[in-house]
């Protein structure tokens, strides 16, 4: 799997106004993420994960910094053009699952298929597969009322996934559910980074997913504090460090 950078965010500043104050809560972040990794932001409540998370995936806009995703300078766009990006590239996965509750499973892929504009028939062929790879081929025709929250969630991961994204997001996105459901949620996270490629960027307090990681990085008051690579096993072997073919030629 390449490691090409797929996002990479410059000196990200976000403020919020309460009363008559400011509290910044992001303090010129730096941040980068691969594709084929999933990267693991890690940090207590309130200490800005999740507006890192909006600000990189162009939910809200920055007050300083760069946002640069898939090569493309994503602040500088309007609205709709972001909004198109979004749809093109990302994947979101979010807690409270996001669901239509109208909706079956099968359906609530294939709205999105569809706006993508994949035609209605290709919309049900592909939601369907999509649904089959997260273990879901019996449950496609439930409404969220009649899923558990572990196969909510991975009816959101399959709609998040349906669209192949190379930038997938996920926010707390096992924080609802049991730690067996929690365990088969990131599996399907991380198998989205070393299938398809996709850079998965996900933040948690729950140090239970650390071991999922390929890269942690934790943040606190708005600051990263520290950002390591995890080394386990063969997929994270660094091939920069061995002997160059001709060394003992
Ligand atoms: N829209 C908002 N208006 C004012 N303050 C906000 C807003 N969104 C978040 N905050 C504040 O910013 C801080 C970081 O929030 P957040 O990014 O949600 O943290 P985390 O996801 O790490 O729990 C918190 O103190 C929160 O109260
Ligand atoms: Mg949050």
């Amino acid at each position: 799997m390449s490691s090409q950078p797929a996002i990479v965010a410059r000196g990200l500043v976000k403020r919020f106004k309460t009363g008559r104050s400011h509290i910044e809560v992001l303090k010129s972040v730096d941040f980068e993420a691969l594709h084929g990794d999933v990267t693991m932001v890690m940090g207590p409540s309130g200490s800005g994960k999740s507006t890192l998370v909006a600000c990189l995936s162009g939910l809200l806009k920055p007050d300083a910094g760069s946002v640069s995703a898939m090569g493309e300078d994503l602040w500088s766009y309007k609205s709709g053009k972001i909004d198109r990006f979004r749809l093109d590239h990302c994947g979101f996965i979010f807690q409270g699952f996001n669901l239509f509750p109208a909706l079956t499973a099968r359906q609530q892929v294939e709205v999105i298929l569809k706006y993508k504009g994949f035609s209605p028939s290709e919309a049900r062929r592909k939601a369907a597969v999509a649904l089959t790879e997260v273990g879901l081929e019996m449950r496609m025709n439930q409404r969220p009322s009649e899923l558990s929250g572990g196969e909510k969630q991975r009816v959101a991961i399959a709609r998040a996934l349906a669209k192949d994204p190379e930038l997938l997001f996920a926010d707390e996105p096992t924080s609802a559910l049991d730690g067996e459901n929690g365990q088969v949620v990131i599996k399907l996270l991380q198998r989205a980074a070393k299938q398809f490629g996709a850079a998965v960027i996900c933040v948690t307090h729950d140090p239970r997913l650390e071991s999922y990681a390929d890269r942690v990085i934790h943040i606190e008051d708005g600051r990263i504090l520290d950002d390591r690579r995890v080394v386990a096993g063969d997929a994270t072997a660094d091939h920069s460090h061995s002997q160059p073919a001709l060394a003992g030629a």
